[in-house]
């Protein structure tokens, strides 16, 4: 089977958040069980030149999006058994940040066209096209408008998947035709329209001949508007076609036995190392050292989603607990000068690390014992598999994958591998901080246990790389 990969983003090469790290590892699945797999994503100025080293540069063309003519070029290298294209015009990838520019939907638009444009370019026309969230979703649709002329995409297939579905892509009603080129009809006929905007994320949803969502409860809550962000109407509608997944984990990459990163390495039958990741990390933030004081860890982006509220409403209830705690992650500025500012009221029990960094989040990860993550709503979830896979506690709410992959311990069930509260309420996660707080004090050979659950759990790709093929399979009949 041939497998096109579309992304707007990729670990080893440019990162801001979860859909890197799965359009990294789950083609290197793939592509392991024996498919062909290429993936395709722009070629940002953050890309390093390591990287843009080994690329081989494939030839140029020019793309008319609307009335733009652009220059647009195509490199591309072969890395864990894939191969990786990149689509090159600096005016558009060459920026401060991945996203956020006020011309995105140019931008990403340009993107989705280029790689129609280059199919004939690359090693091979693919049987299945798959894309991911809003910077894609143009994708889907230029496939059925061209095939009505194109003989060799009539037969592709299309997978979308919603990484998050608050993030649509939405944009005024001229864009249909002045920027992205299509018949107006597109727009008026109902498949680009809601609510008198252009909505890509509801476009995708209708042309792709299956999407997917990154866990089975995400898939089931987007039902709900509460989740759905107003697209709960098209949920419905596309109900038949609708799959939850859940995400794997680039487990060779995450595996505290082999990770440079971290000041010692150690696995589920030899914990030992983990004390030592524990004291360098409390030395590394000016935290007091001590084995004894049980260390939360916070790793996240700070908006509200993930339910960076409900810390700050009992913050101090946390800290009454007589824990440390770390934050990293960057977001909203609220939530930044928060954690600041609280760090300058516990002096080495609370530090606040206002940046991302991959090398800090792993010793983090190593180092802690406890790590919170209360969303709001939550997809799929990465950090609390990796947490579990380095043996740090998740205390977690029961919503999206979340609830799929933390298995509560609570009331002693035998695979509990975390702790879980149902309700968005600051109070209920409080006292759930509280109880694993407690194993830790008052059972610590219990608290092993619930580690060790947590680190041979399986959160590779095996079984969810199987299902993607399972679909790819059924749509190709
Ligand atoms: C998004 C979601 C997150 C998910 C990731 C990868 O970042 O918010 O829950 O794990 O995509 O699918």
């Amino acid at each position: 089977m041939k497998i096109l990969y579309v992304t707007s983003e990729a670990a080893p090469f440019c990162k801001t958040g979860g859909l890197a790290d799965v359009a990294g590892s789950l083609p290197p699945a793939l592509a392991a069980n024996g498919d062909e797999v290429a993936v395709v994503l722009p070629l940002y100025g953050q890309i390093s030149l390591e990287w843009k080293e080994k690329m081989t540069f494939r030839g140029n063309i020019y793309v008319d999006l609307a009335w733009r003519h652009e220059y647009c070029g195509l490199f591309s290298l072969k890395y864990q058994g894939v191969t990786w294209y990149f689509v090159d015009n600096e005016r558009y990838f060459r920026r401060d940040s991945l996203y956020g520019a006020y011309d995105d939907g140019e931008r990403f638009a340009f993107f989705c066209h280029a790689v129609m444009d280059l199919l004939p370019s690359m090693d091979w026309m693919p049987e299945i096209v798959h894309c991911n969230d809003w910077q894609t979703a143009l994708l889907p649709i230029y496939l059925k408008d061209a095939a009505v002329r194109w003989e060799a995409v009539r037969g592709m297939k299309c997978v979308f998947t919603i990484h998050n579905i608050e993030y649509q892509g939405q944009f005024g009603e001229s864009t249909v035709s002045d920027l992205f080129g299509l018949d107006y009809g597109w727009y008026s006929g109902g498949t680009l329209e809601m609510n008198g905007c252009v909505n890509l994320l509801k476009g995708a949803m209708i042309c792709s001949d299956t999407v997917t969502t990154v866990s089975p409860t995400y898939a089931r809550q987007l039902h709900y508007s509460y989740y759905a962000h107003g697209l709960e109407s098209i949920v419905d509608l596309v109900g038949e076609k609708m799959h939850g997944v859940l995400n794997g984990l680039d487990v060779k990459s995450f595996d505290p036995s082999t990770d440079q990163a971290i000041a010692k390495c150690y696995s589920a039958a030899k914990l030992q190392g983990k004390a030592v990741c524990k004291s360098a990390l409390q030395k590394q933030l000016g935290l007091e050292v001590n084995p004894d004081v049980p260390l939360l860890a916070v790793v996240s982006r700070l908006v509200s989603h993930k339910g960076v509220d409900l810390i700050r409403e009992v913050f101090d209830g946390i800290m009454d607990l007589g824990i440390q705690l770390v934050v990293l992650g960057m977001g909203d500025k609220e939530y930044e000068d928060f954690f600041r500012w609280e760090q300058g009221c516990y002096p080495r029990r609370m530090s606040a690390q206002i940046a991302y960094s991959d090398k800090l989040s792993r010793q983090i990860y190593a180092g802690a014992d406890l790590f919170l993550m209360p969303s709001k709503s939550e997809p799929c979830g990465l950090s609390q598999m990796i947490a579990m896979r380095y043996g740090t506690v998740p205390i977690v709410r029961q919503t999206g994958g979340l609830a799929d992959t933390v298995h509560s311990c609570q009331v002693g069930q035998e695979d509990g591998n975390g702790y879980i509260f149902a309700n968005y309420n600051a109070y209920d996660m409080l006292y759930t901080i509280s109880q694993a707080v407690g194993l830790y004090h008052g059972d610590r050979e219990g608290f092993r246990a619930v580690q060790r659950r947590g680190m041979t759990g399986d959160f590779s790709w095996n079984t969810s790389a199987r299902t993607y093929r399972d679909i790819y399979t059924s749509l190709l009949g």
